[in-house]
């Protein structure tokens, strides 16, 4: 295939956002050309988010690209919050009107996208280096790049820095225009996934003396199991067995049993909030991880990466229907009053359910009151239901 030297929207990074911007864009009839510098077997195989909203469950059925994830997912109208060895069930459908999420790895919706990009002859360049962004301050952006060793040079009307947290785009932006606000959390998740049934219906949160624990799934046969650690702990220090002991101890429960089985894989993650200010800088747009990172505890960092482009693209296509950029303008802002949302809730969470370094008594029974609060009173619960079914676009 011939190296495109032009398009209207030139996408860096072939992750969810990048992907169903390019999707959506091809839609409305505008082109463009996805730039990824990692291989597609390699981004088709990250272990990363499996939790999605409804919104987004519904934007991709609704664009044609939902019929695996219909067939394959696995629809969840509640989770379990698990504390003092108690199971408390938070009902979405029934706080939510009927709403839910879907359990589909992130890894799948990025091999649907990329299979509905290339069936449709979209341009999804992998295994590409060096890649550089310029001239966004005017009106051709180029983004610059090696392909093969060649140097490539792309025009483009707009870029979408869609590269995640540690990409080009987001450091490419004059820093002083760049507000950033960060938080590191002290502690970090290890994660395992498993050949083993899930043992439970649905995903189960579980605050302990231990740390926090969490149950989720991928199918009806594997199992995806979190436990707070260190920040910088040493996975190798963490065999097998030793992690299943510690499972069971904090998701312990009278006449429950967890499931085990073959670990099939193990990894740390940190956690991090994060959120850039404004995501737009000239003709670059920044979105997804790009410009916000949140701690997983909510399941938002996918769902909040599909939520910006569809800001995005619908900004695009006003743009180029109209020759109006008043949406364009307007694109940090509209995503951000979501984004601060979603910051929020990831964060609430987050210190509800985990242990702290620097906690004292008084904090630890503030936890308990506020896991009983909302457990036990229907409009807490409903404020934790719609922010993890995901809360509505405001456009
Ligand atoms: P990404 O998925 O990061 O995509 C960015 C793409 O850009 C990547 O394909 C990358 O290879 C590419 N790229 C980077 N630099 C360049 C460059 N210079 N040139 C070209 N391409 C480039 N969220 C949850 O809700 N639950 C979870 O359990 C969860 N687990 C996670 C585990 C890990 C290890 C990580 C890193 C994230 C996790 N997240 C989780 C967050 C969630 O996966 C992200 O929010 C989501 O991937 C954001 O999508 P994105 O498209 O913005 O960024
Ligand atoms: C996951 O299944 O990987 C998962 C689920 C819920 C979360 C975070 C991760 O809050």
């Amino acid at each position: 295939m011939p190296i495109p030297s032009r398009t209207q929207i030139g996408i860096v990074g072939a992750g969810p956002a990048g992907l169903v911007l390019s999707h959506l864009l091809h839609l409305q009839g505008i082109e463009s050309v996805v730039i990824e510098n990692r291989s597609r077997q390699y981004v088709e195989e990250r272990v990363r988010a499996g939790v999605l909203e409804q919104g987004t469950v519904d934007l991709l059925t609704d664009t044609g690209v939902g019929e695996r994830m219909k067939r394959e997912g696995m629809v969840h109208h509640g989770i379990e919050l698990r504390f003092h060895g108690r199971r408390h069930r938070i009902d979405f459908k029934d706080l939510t009107g009927g709403k839910g999420i879907t359990i589909y790895s992130q890894h799948e919706v990025v091999k649907d996208l990329t299979n509905a990009r290339l069936a449709a002859g979209g341009e999804v360049l992998f295994e590409v280096e060096n890649v550089s962004v310029h001239d966004f301050d005017g009106s051709k952006p180029k983004i610059r790049y090696q392909k093969e060793g060649l140097d490539c040079e792309l025009t483009c009307d707009f870029i979408a820095g869609c590269d995640g947290f540690h990409g080009i785009c987001r450091p490419s932006i004059p820093a002083v225009v760049l507000a950033e606000y960060d938080r590191v959390y002290p502690f970090a998740w290890l994660g395992i996934l498993a050949e083993a049934p899930p043992s439970s219906e649905e995903l189960i949160y579980t605050y302990h003396d231990h740390g926090f624990a969490l149950l989720s799934m991928r199918s009806e046969k594997i199992s995806r199991l979190y436990l707070q650690c260190q920040p910088d702990e040493d996975i190798n220090l963490w065999p097998d067995e030793k992690v299943w002991e510690e499972l069971n101890t904090r998701l312990a429960s009278a006449g429950w049993q967890l499931t085990q089985g073959p670990v099939i894989q193990k990894g740390v993650t940190g956690m991090r909030s994060f959120v850039v200010e404004p995501m737009q800088y000239g003709r670059l747009f920044l979105a997804g991880d790009s410009a916000h990172i949140v701690p997983p505890t909510g399941a938002k960092g996918l769902n909040l990466a599909v939520a910006d482009v569809r800001v995005l693209a619908r900004a695009l296509a006003h743009f180029y229907t109209t020759g109006h950029h008043d949406l364009l303008d307007a694109y940090s802002q509209t995503c951000l009053r979501r984004v601060w949302k979603v910051q929020r809730f990831s964060w609430w969470m987050t210190s509800m359910l985990h242990r702290f370094p620097d906690e004292n008594l008084f904090d630890r029974r503030r936890q308990v009151a506020e896991l009983d609060y909302v457990t036990s009173s229907r409009a807490a619960s409903q404020s934790l239901a719609e922010n993890y079914v995901g809360l509505p676009m405001e456009w």
